[in-house]
């Protein structure tokens, strides 16, 4: 169930894929997912055992090499797509400073689920739902030439976050089974609270865009519409009847 955000996103892709604004957004979005896992997976990392604390730093520098890639190719659509004008090279790493903020704040993986094990369930389901998006991204735009040739570059090195991840939450789980079945229950709400967390962000886009519809057309034109016609009514009104009582013609002043 969790994969169908992502199978959708996948299928809607050509829609997104074929507007240049609206793909170096979703670029620009797929950057700073990266980043933010960048600085997540090294913050968890930095307090493993050195065997398993050197593949999540090489996982950690993979995000942040497709941090690099997405920010590059989402510059290549649409250069003017999310630059910050005062800094456009990102000189002083004032998006890094930001995202690594953001990750540091209390509802980032990391802080929420501290353990090895639950954490690298939760890569595990991350990574697994970026591939499915990739992947059918990939086959709704054939004929994006750069799509079809980057997105199997970013997957082999997603296919091994998928793998050395299951591996780590499998051995987990070997060793205290039903510690990991509650840690599991506790990730599958985490990943369910993002998920409400962004459809209300989208039904907020899209609502406020209907009520502003709503609104114009449905309430403020007919509004002006109506208030036009009695305007016209009015005066109308008014000339007609200045027309025939005119209170100061020739008769008024052959009276003195
Ligand atoms: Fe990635
Ligand atoms: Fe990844």
């Amino acid at each position: 169930m969790i994969y169908v955000r992502e199978l959708l996103a996948g299928l809607l892709s050509p829609f997104v894929v074929g507007s240049r604004p609206r793909f170096a957004r979703q670029l620009q979005k797929f950057a700073h997912t990266e980043l933010y896992t960048h600085y997540d997976i090294a913050a968890v990392a930095a307090r493993q055992a050195p065997d398993v604390r050197a593949e999540m730093e090489r996982h950690a520098n993979d995000e942040l090499r497709h941090y690099g890639i997405f920010r590059e190719w989402s510059s290549r659509v649409s250069p003017y797509i999310g630059a910050n004008y005062g800094d456009p090279a990102d000189t002083t790493g004032f998006d890094r400073a930001s995202v690594r903020m953001q990750a540091e704040l209390e509802a980032a993986p990391s802080r929420r689920l501290p353990e090895l094990g639950d954490y690298m369930t939760y890569i595990f389901l991350s990574e697994s739902r970026a591939v499915l998006q990739f992947t059918v991204t990939r086959w709704m735009n054939p004929w994006n030439r750069r799509a079809w040739k980057q997105i199997p570059l970013l997957l082999q090195d997603e296919t091994r976050h998928v793998s050395y991840s299951f591996g780590h939450a499998w051995r987990e789980f070997l060793r205290a089974p039903w510690q990991r079945f509650k840690g599991g229950l506790r990730v599958m709400g985490y990943i369910l609270r993002q998920d409400v967390i962004d459809l209300l962000k989208l039904v907020q886009v899209v609502g406020s865009g209907v009520m502003g519809f709503v609104l114009y057309y449905g309430i403020v034109t007919p509004y002006g519409l109506v208030l036009r016609l009695f305007g016209a009514g009015r005066r109308a009104r008014i000339r007609s009847w200045t027309s025939e009582t005119q209170a100061l013609d020739e008769s008024f002043w052959k009276e003195f």
